[in-house]
């Protein structure tokens, strides 16, 4: 089995020091950092924008994996482009023009990837499944961090992975995001998660390097 990226979360960071957060996951080992944009009115929260992604890129040299739980992505993507991100993700649920947002990302040389809430069928990106660099499964309802893990969803990341091999997109990851820690880790990996989110979790630990080595 190929070992699991881990994209460290934010969210459970305080939010006035983001870049020195970041810098720690990359020190703990984390692969990327993972970003989440929340605009108030996709998820009740409130988080940061461009300008904050922009100085987290100066602190760190991982890519950053940016989620935006947003109404109106279309209208983010070129900042978060602009601001040095590595991989922008977008909500299904938020676009009635997914297949136009997944192409602007992916004009901006940046892998594109679609974000799918609990309740939602993988059977809405039936028809995009060639513009995907990656799909994150939601095993929590999006909107903050420390929530528990939604068990139950994560079968759906067998049925992604099925789907975008089917599509010859063998090289696309599928990445779980909500509740991950030690003790799922290794069953999300098993159904076929190349990417794990993780935010509570290592913020809590005491000992983050070990923390971030223990989901893969
Ligand atoms: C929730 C975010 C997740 C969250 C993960 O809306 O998308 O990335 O921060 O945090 P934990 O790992 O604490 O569930
Ligand atoms: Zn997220």
């Amino acid at each position: 089995m190929r070992r699991s990226i881990v994209s460290a979360s934010l969210l459970s960071f305080d939010q006035g020091a983001l870049s020195s957060a970041a810098a720690s996951m990359e020190a703990a080992g984390a692969d990327w950092i993972h970003l989440d944009v929340m605009d108030g009115v996709f998820v009740p929260d409130l988080t940061f924008g461009a300008g904050a992604a922009a100085s987290i890129r100066s602190a760190v040299g991982i890519p950053l994996d940016a989620h935006l739980m947003v109404s109106r992505a279309e209208s983010l993507v070129d900042r978060f482009a602009d601001a040095g991100c590595d991989l922008i993700t977008v909500h299904a649920e938020t676009s009635a023009h997914l297949d136009r947002v997944l192409q602007r990302i992916s004009d901006r040389g940046v892998k594109a990837g679609v974000a799918l809430n609990p309740s939602t069928s993988p059977s809405m990106i039936e028809w995009v499944l060639p513009l995907l660099d990656l799909v994150l499964v939601m095993t929590v309802n999006p909107g903050c961090g420390g929530q528990s893990h939604l068990a139950r969803v994560a079968p759906k990341i067998g049925v992604v992975r099925r789907m975008l091999d089917s599509a010859g997109k063998e090289q696309a990851v599928v990445s779980v995001d909500g509740g991950v820690d030690a003790g799922n880790a290794s069953s999300l990996r098993g159904m076929g998660a190349d990417v794990l989110v993780a935010g509570s979790f290592i913020a809590r630990s005491a000992d983050p390097r070990a923390a971030v080595e223990s989901l893969r």
